[in-house]
């Protein structure tokens, strides 16, 4: 079995094992005495106002106040609320549903917990720069047990949007640019959210997001139309997706983009021919906010009435906020435009999620006060935080092994915007957060150093502005220190979603800041703080070292000091390449090869691939990161040259710890197919594995290859295998390794 597998690519119809396949007789009974009304509010979400979030999640778009909510509730015209927080509102919200309506059907409590609720984890790009699926679970079971504590039953993640251009956003949200990787992640972030019984106090119903191919907006513009041919959206952008449902996800959300002209919320062919047909999906389908009355916008519904139409009749099972479904289904199915059938079997599935969660017959589940209190900000849930921060940065380079830093014996200047700074430790998505347990990087590293008084703290600059007199006090705090840690980058509000960027390079002025302290001559290490892949230039580039510390969550300064100061050795590797400079974007290594790639030779490079000013490479490249210790790879070996139709390839490798401490490694196994009747990616990665070696130990790594997991999408649109040589790599990046390679023979 390949490290950590799932289902692998698209070509497996794989039905969701817990979703029911018929209705219960208890459902059915409802069902039959649903009024139309009552049906619509079923298939309708609304922004929990009764008990609002801290901080603005939406635009303020239908809102209805709590008041209303609760009279609507009572009327049978709600189904679910969202991102709400507490239990008190909670308790009022399922009364007026369970006690207050005719049919007493319970609420849904949906939320978006994306990495963490009070307690926040690293983002997930970060977390998934572990290469570490058991974090990945850990982190979310954490995340449901404390958010369902606080009244909720469902959340809005995993967002397994693959995500191959840096200027978009919404990198931040989702596992970079890698199809396996996405879908080992999905899968086991999925398994986390939900844990092992749904209807346990603490599991909440995860949702793979956002259905489909989100991540693929044309230049990274956040909503952007997306062009894409069939063969790309099945092999990258759909795949995660039937991991994440494999793996029991029992929802989805239609995304805000459109794929070739058709908007996914009005995309029957998406929603149904292939999620349901092809796939089996027996879950719901929520729309992305207001998406489904965004259609008129797109240019593809003539009004709203028309958009609640086409989004109902391609799948989507649940308005979200536009409030569509409620004003137009009655007369939608009264006069015949929808089939009363196509509400029905919606709000079975509706129905079948919160009976699924155990709602019906324990409708007060999760909503307990001091159950609230005991599973809040626990010491359990920062430790977890720290861990998964220390697990996420990736050591980007070390001259001289400045890092780690000894504990006493050093001063040191903390120098930039994000020094003392508690608002940008979490990272996009995290509304929910108890800033009050925001630890920035000052704190951290005051708190591991044997003096703290030898630690200086200059802001230097702004984010985006300078600061009277910030650069001067900088130069003079970098001349009294031995060596100066930067910290510049991105702040929270530049990543996420609608924060495309048209130039993914640190701001000018951090830049300029980065100049004037690099002139004292001191030694920098740069602390990187970005929410998707950085172009790094000039002095920041050529600092000592570089540790790309991302939005790490709560114990942000904790996490990074047990990396500078050694107590942790970095082991997480880039998710996404980092490029040479903004303009290659987008810019994956798993791109297709051409006809004419750029030779080695810099001399021969006239009429090939390459950039007018540079090759077209990454200066880190995907799958790329350093640590404290070294390590080799030698002895590769396959078990044949020639691998028969239904065999298996064994392929081996051995690990050495070369360096002076223990450290893990993750080890990547990539092929390509040499010839095939469609051109292929220069690399794909296929497995990967984290090794732990104490120094000098060494071990064999092992993988296996079968004919699936050399399919691609060929004629016709298929997926397909074809015999042939490929290439095999075990390699410490998807730029290098020890290359082989094999024949798949024919049938
Ligand atoms: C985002 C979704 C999110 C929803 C609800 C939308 O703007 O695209 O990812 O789940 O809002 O907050």
């Amino acid at each position: 079995m390949l490290a950590g597998a799932v289902a692998l690519a698209g070509f497996s119809v794989t039905a969701p094992a817990r979703a029911a396949s018929r209705a219960s007789d208890r459902i059915e009974a409802l069902l039959a005495r649903m009024t139309i009304e009552e049906k619509a509010g079923q298939l309708s979400c609304f922004a929990d106002m009764i008990r609002p979030p801290i901080g603005d999640i939406n635009p303020q778009v239908n809102i209805r106040n709590a008041q209303t909510l609760l009279a609507e509730t009572r009327a049978g015209r709600i189904g679910t609320l969202m991102n709400g927080l507490g239990t008190q509102g909670a308790l009022d919200a399922q009364k007026a549903a369970v006690e207050g309506s005719r049919l007493k059907i319970p609420l849904l409590f949906a939320a978006d917990v994306i990495h963490g609720f009070r307690t926040v984890f690293p983002i997930p790009l970060a977390e998934s720069g572990s290469f570490d699926p058991h974090l990945c679970e850990r982190t979310a079971r954490a995340a449901a047990s404390e958010a369902s504590a606080s009244g909720l039953h469902w959340t809005f993640a995993p967002m397994v949007d693959v995500a191959r251009d840096q200027r978009w956003g919404r990198v931040a949200e989702g596992a970079g640019e890698d199809v396996y990787l996405g879908q080992v992640l999905a899968e086991a972030r999925v398994r986390g959210f939900q844990g092992k019984d749904l209807k346990a106090e603490d599991s909440m119903l995860a949702t793979p997001k956002h259905f489909a191919a989100y991540g693929a907006v044309t230049a990274g513009l956040d909503y952007n139309a997306v062009e894409l041919s069939e063969a790309t959206l099945r092999e990258v952008h759909l795949p995660p997706f039937q991991a994440a449902f494999a793996a029991g996800a029992l929802t989805t959300m239609s995304a805000f983009n459109d794929i070739n002209g058709v908007p996914s919320t009005g995309n029957k062919r998406l929603m149904t021919d292939i999620l349901r047909g092809e796939w089996g999906f027996k879950g719901v389908v929520i729309s992305d906010y207001t998406a489904d009355q965004e259609l008129v916008a797109h240019g593809f519904a003539a009004d709203d009435r028309d958009a609640a139409r086409l989004a109902i009749l391609a799948g989507v099972d649940i308005s979200m906020q536009s409030g569509l479904y409620l004003r137009f289904l009655p007369e939608l199915t009264a006069s015949g435009e929808v089939p009363m059938a196509v509400v029905d079997a919606s709000v079975r599935r509706v129905l079948a999620l919160k009976e699924a969660l155990g709602l019906f017959d324990n409708p007060y589940r999760s909503i307990n006060a001091k159950v609230e209190a005991m599973r809040t900000a626990t010491p359990a849930l920062k430790q977890l935080s720290r861990e998964a921060g220390g697990r996420s940065i990736v050591l980007l380079r070390n001259e001289g092994g400045i890092l780690p830093l000894p504990r006493a014996g050093q001063r040191l200047a903390l120098i930039g915007p994000f020094a003392e700074d508690r608002d940008n430790v979490v990272g996009p998505w995290a509304f929910f957060g108890d800033k009050s347990l925001n630890v920035d990087l000052a704190t951290g590293l005051r708190a591991a150093m044997t003096d703290p008084a030898s630690l200086i703290v200059e802001r230097g600059c702004e984010v985006e502005t300078t600061l009277a007199g910030g650069f001067e006090r900088a130069v003079a705090a970098a001349q009294a220190a031995d060596v100066v840690l930067l910290a510049i980058g991105e702040s929270q509000d530049m990543t996420g979603e609608a924060k495309s960027r048209t130039d993914i390079r640190i701001p000018p002025v951090q830049q300029r800041l980065a100049e004037a302290i690099a002139a004292t001559g001191k030694p920098v290490v740069v602390l990187l703080r970005h929410g998707r892949a950085i172009a790094l230039e000039g002095v920041v580039r050529d600092a000592r070292a570089i540790l790309a510390t991302w939005f790490l969550g709560s114990e942000m300064g904790n996490a990074v000091a047990d990396v500078l100061f050694g107590a942790v050795n970095p082991s997480a590797r880039l998710p996404v390449s980092f490029p040479l400079e903004s303009g290659q974007e987008p810019f994956f290594y798993n791109g297709r090869t051409t006809g004419r790639p750029a030779p080695v030779d810099p001399n021969a490079q006239e009429y090939k691939a390459r950039w007018r000013s540079i090759r077209n490479e990454a200066l880190y490249p995907f799958g790329f990161g350093l640590g404290y210790t070294t390590f080799a790879l030698s002895d590769l070996k396959l078990s044949t040259p020639q691998l028969a139709w239904g065999d298996t390839l064994h392929i081996a490798a051995r690990l050495t710890n070369t360096g002076a401490v223990q450290g893990e490694h993750v080890v990547q196994l990539y092929i390509r197919d040499r010839v095939a009747s469609r051109t292929r990616p220069a690399r794909e990665l296929k497995g990967f594995q984290r090794v732990s070696l104490a120094p000098g130990a060494s071990r064999e790594v092992k993988f296996e290859l079968k004919r699936e997991h050399l399919m691609f999408v060929g004629e016709g649109d298929r997926w397909v295998v074809e015999s042939g040589l490929f290439d095999v790599w075990v390699a410490n990046s998807s730029v290098d390794g020890l290359a082989g390679s094999f024949e798949l023979l024919k049938a």
